[in-house]
């Protein structure tokens, strides 16, 4: 064991699994680790580093903003939250914004707001009805919106007032909306489950039924947004608007931030009813705009539906090459290749000599979810590279031990 690992042991509660690897740096879609290897980063801080490592105009943004102001109370306001928070919703849909510092957190308000908008309108409806395998975070609120029972049940009792419907089922969504349901909850990509989408027209249909059963429709974009479909909100790709969205990885391009939008018909939080210290504070707003002007000034969005088509299909040949792939599911730079046996780990840690980080989820699935700058070439390497590791693990190999998730 190496000295920072031993460290590590020493220092560290032991809430991670680590593989034995540690960064120093990075550039582009690249990292460094404290050997000198250079990885092509297809895990990108799991869809946080939407500009990849260094990019000078969000660096120069957070020294800037830095140098001027860093944090201040939400007593006061600033300029960067303001422009943040039009810059967003311009990209989004009418609403105003919420600001917090992580994905847990924007969910939190946003189950707030539906439990206040419930009080008010639908006099009492409180149940958030979630899907089967999403997940939502792990402060208590969101690991029971959470349909894993691995990452609740050490925690129980878990806050009441969840439902959970299985994904793709409308008639049990149908039947979960009853009197005391106020929302549905959903990722329109399944992310941290092993990248299952929902299909356009099942999302379009549960818009019509929360309508419908006058409930929230609450999407949570954390790790689908931020242009890494190809879109800005991959639910844009069914034409739909909820009445709220949560927002947090890639928007501060590795500055922690998360953000709750609020359509007008659930605009229901007044002063006192929920608050942050550092949410929405000016350095991870000046972030945020800096990211948000790099996608737009980039072209990011074009080069996530280009770059993803590219890696898709030069997935499908190593399935089509004999590789153990049965599928590669997403959209744009949000991909995940099933595997056809249980070797998911090990072909990760194989990647990892061949120079390349991708992550496992379960032990069927490989998730890739690169920086929305990833060049064609960059994509090609990744999957010359991911072959090479997939041929590590061939038939004969063993797995080696692993946790799931
Ligand atoms: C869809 C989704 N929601 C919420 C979260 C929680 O975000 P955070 O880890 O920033 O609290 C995640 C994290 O992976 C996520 O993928």
């Amino acid at each position: 064991m190496t000295d920072l690992a031993q460290r590590a042991q020493a220092a560290l509660c032991d809430a991670y699994a680590r593989p034995p690897l540690t960064l120093v740096g990075g550039e582009g879609a690249w990292v460094v680790t404290d050997q000198g290897a250079r990885l092509l980063d297809c895990v990108g801080g799991i869809a946080v580093n939407v500009l990849g490592h260094g990019h000078p105009g969000l660096t120069a943004a957070i020294a800037d903003q830095a140098r001027r102001l860093i944090h201040t109370s939400n007593l006061y306001r600033t300029e960067p939250q303001v422009e943040l928070a039009e810059r967003l919703v311009a990209t989004a849909f009418p609403s105003r914004v919420f600001f917090s510092n992580s994905g847990a957190e924007a969910n939190e308000a946003a189950i707030k707001v539906a439990r206040k908008w419930g009080q008010r309108h639908r006099g009492g409806a409180h149940v958030v009805v979630t899907l089967t395998a999403a997940f939502h975070g792990r402060t208590l609120a969101t690991l029971a919106a959470t349909a894993a029972p691995r990452y609740g049940d050490p925690f129980r009792p878990l806050p009441a007032g969840f439902r959970q419907v299985p994904r793709g089922d409308l008639g049990a969504l149908a039947t979960a909306l009853d009197q005391e349901a106020v929302a549905v909850l959903l990722e329109p990509i399944q992310g941290e489950s092993g990248v299952f989408p929902v299909p356009d027209e099942t999302l379009r249909e549960i818009r019509r039924l929360c309508t419908e059963r006058d409930c929230l429709l609450v999407l949570d974009e954390v790790q689908s947004g931020m242009g890494r479909t190809g879109r800005m909100w991959a639910h844009q790709w069914a034409g739909i608007v909820p009445d709220v969205m949560t927002v947090a990885k890639g928007l501060g391009g590795g500055v922690p931030i998360g953000a709750t939008l609020v359509g007008p018909r659930a605009d229901v939080l007044q002063p006192g009813d929920h608050g942050s210290t550092f949410g929405g504070g000016p350095l991870a707003c000046r972030a945020g705009l800096a990211v948000l002007e790099a996608i737009e000034a980039e072209g990011l969005l074009a080069n996530a539906r280009a770059t993803g088509q590219r890696l898709r299909e030069g997935l499908l040949a190593l399935a089509a090459a004999g590789h153990p792939i049965t599928e590669v599911r997403g959209r744009g730079l949000m991909l995940g290749v099933g595997l056809r046996r249980a070797i998911a780990p090990a072909v990760a840690e194989a990647a990892v000599r061949e120079g390349l980080l991708v992550n496992p989820v379960g032990r069927r699935t490989l998730r890739l979810l690169p920086p929305l700058t990833l060049s064609l070439q960059e994509a090609d390497l990744a999957v010359e590279r991911l072959g090479a590791a997939l041929a590590a693990c061939g038939p004969g190999h063993r797995p080696a031990p692993a946790a799931d998730g």
